[in-house]
């Protein structure tokens, strides 16, 4: 497919239409932003890395039998993914206590939890993405109980797969946040999985690989994302 017209731009990416109308066309950007966009900055070539991680990751997970909308990277910022119909409830998964879990409940970061957490949240900028619960999501119409139900179950599927995959290349995946959307009555995994959207902590040194960098100004973002890909890239290069 050809790219098209212009959709959409978010905070890291922009979304563009293709001549097929069930196909997207996914430009990933540099631009980093953290606290609802209040803070502001640039992570160079983080657009090629979120690309490569979010790709591997989504072939790793199609070969465990969890749809993606993944179809074909074009290059490396640019992705052809299918159309879905987006659910605005974003689930975040929780293998160890960190960010806003440890501030809520007053908890030491990467203190170790007996079990997996799935808290739900609304996605909306202007708002903050507010935690909800799935009563909030079905009375509002965000999502069905069924559709919540299944986001749950392949989140929690997703995480079978990526925790020991994450181990197996030295790092622990701490938390992360997916979204899904709606096509032919299936739910399918969307948006992207990266050091955006995941805590990665080295499992020896527990350094942080992800986006705590920015957000904390911890320095060394480019090198913290490319070590992500090269670990990644080490097992699933031929994917
Ligand atoms: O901020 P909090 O601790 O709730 O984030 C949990 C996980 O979800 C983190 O890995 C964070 O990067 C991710 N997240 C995200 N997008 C959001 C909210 C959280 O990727 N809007």
């Amino acid at each position: 497919p050809k790219r098209g017209e212009f959709l959409y731009e978010g905070k890291a990416k922009k979304i563009y239409a293709t001549d097929d109308p069930g196909v997207l066309w996914m430009y990933y950007k540099d631009d980093a932003t953290a606290f609802d966009g209040a803070k502001k900055g640039v992570i160079p070539h983080k657009g090629i890395m979120n690309n490569r991680v979010t790709n591997l990751l989504f072939r790793l997970l199609e070969k465990n039998g969890i749809e993606t909308h993944l179809l074909e990277e074009i290059d490396e910022r640019n992705v052809l993914v299918k159309k879905l119909d987006m659910i605005p409830v974003e689930i975040v998964v929780r293998n160890r206590v960190a960010g806003s879990l440890a501030k809520r409940l007053g908890l030491e970061e990467g203190t170790e939890l007996k079990g997996t957490i799935l808290e739900f949240y609304y996605k909306n900028d202007e708002l903050g993405d507010p935690m909800i619960n799935e009563y909030h999501a079905e009375v509002m119409g965000w999502a069905t109980r069924e559709e919540l139900k299944a986001m749950q179950e392949k989140a929690l599927e997703i995480n079978e797969v990526l925790l020991p995959f994450f181990d197996s290349i030295g790092i622990i995946l701490v938390d992360y946040k997916l979204e899904f959307g709606r096509l032919d009555g299936r739910i399918v995994l969307g948006d992207e999985i990266s050091p955006d959207t995941c805590r990665l902590w080295d499992k020896v040194s527990l350094e942080k690989l992800d986006k705590d960098r920015f957000r904390r100004d911890l320095g060394k973002e480019e090198e913290a994302y490319m070590e992500v890909v090269r670990r990644i890239e080490g097992k699933l290069a031929g994917l």
